[in-house]
């Protein structure tokens, strides 16, 4: 999508380095990218991900799909160029928060694979922790908490992912859940001790 440019700015590097934040937080700033189709889990596990975190006395944050979609992005739709711009500008968000030393949680369907790319990219290696939610349409039609997979099958609500827009599943996440198959508590355990493994925290 072709935006107007912003001219005439210079970077600004601050002196605290996001090394200092991390040594005082006692952890690393990184992005876990909760990636899935609508009702798979994302916002319940990254919820749950952010309060065992708290428990441990670690710092982490949830930036949610709807809530988002409420405020910073509330003038997007869900058309591939609005949910490109979507991802992008979570990516860049994201990025901001995992640069102040915050466990930083996004749980966007983002059904796309580029988009997805894009923010890993934003960060350094290691930085990007891609989380594939996953679960089987059929069962997703029959949680179907919020009724969108019934009007979605009856044409009501268009371009609905996995329905009539598609989704690109991820090729080599960091992580897979089955969220068919385990539990909430142990898909967010899988997490924390993948973040212990890589010595986040
Ligand atoms: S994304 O594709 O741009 O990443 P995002 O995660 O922000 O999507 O928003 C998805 C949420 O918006 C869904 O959980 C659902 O509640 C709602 N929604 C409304 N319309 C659609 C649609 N056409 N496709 C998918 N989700 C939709």
């Amino acid at each position: 999508m072709e935006r107007k440019k912003s001219e005439n700015v210079v970077w600004h590097e601050g002196k605290v380095k996001k090394e200092d934040r991390e040594r005082l937080l006692g952890q690393k700033g990184v992005i876990i990218w909760f990636t899935g189709l609508s009702g798979s889990g994302k916002s319940t596990i990254a919820h749950e991900v952010e309060e065992r975190l708290y428990q441990m006395g670690k710092l982490g944050y949830v930036l949610d799909g709807d809530n988002i979609r409420h405020g910073l992005n509330g003038d997007l739709g869900f058309s591939p160029e609005d949910r490109e711009e979507n991802i992008r500008r979570i990516g860049e968000v994201a990025k901001l928060f995992s640069q102040l030393g915050i466990i930083t949680m996004t749980a966007f369907i983002s059904p796309y694979r580029k988009d997805r790319k894009r923010v890993r990219n934003l960060v350094k290696e290691g930085e990007f922790i891609e989380v594939y939610v996953k679960c089987p349409l059929d069962e997703l039609k029959q949680r179907d908490p919020k009724g969108m997979y019934e009007k979605a099958l009856k044409g009501e609500i268009k371009e609905f992912t996995g329905i009539s827009a598609p989704y690109e599943e991820p090729q080599n996440p960091e992580i897979i859940l089955e969220t068919e198959k385990e539990t909430i508590e142990e898909s967010s355990k899988k997490v924390i001790n993948y973040l212990k493994s890589k010595k986040i925290i």
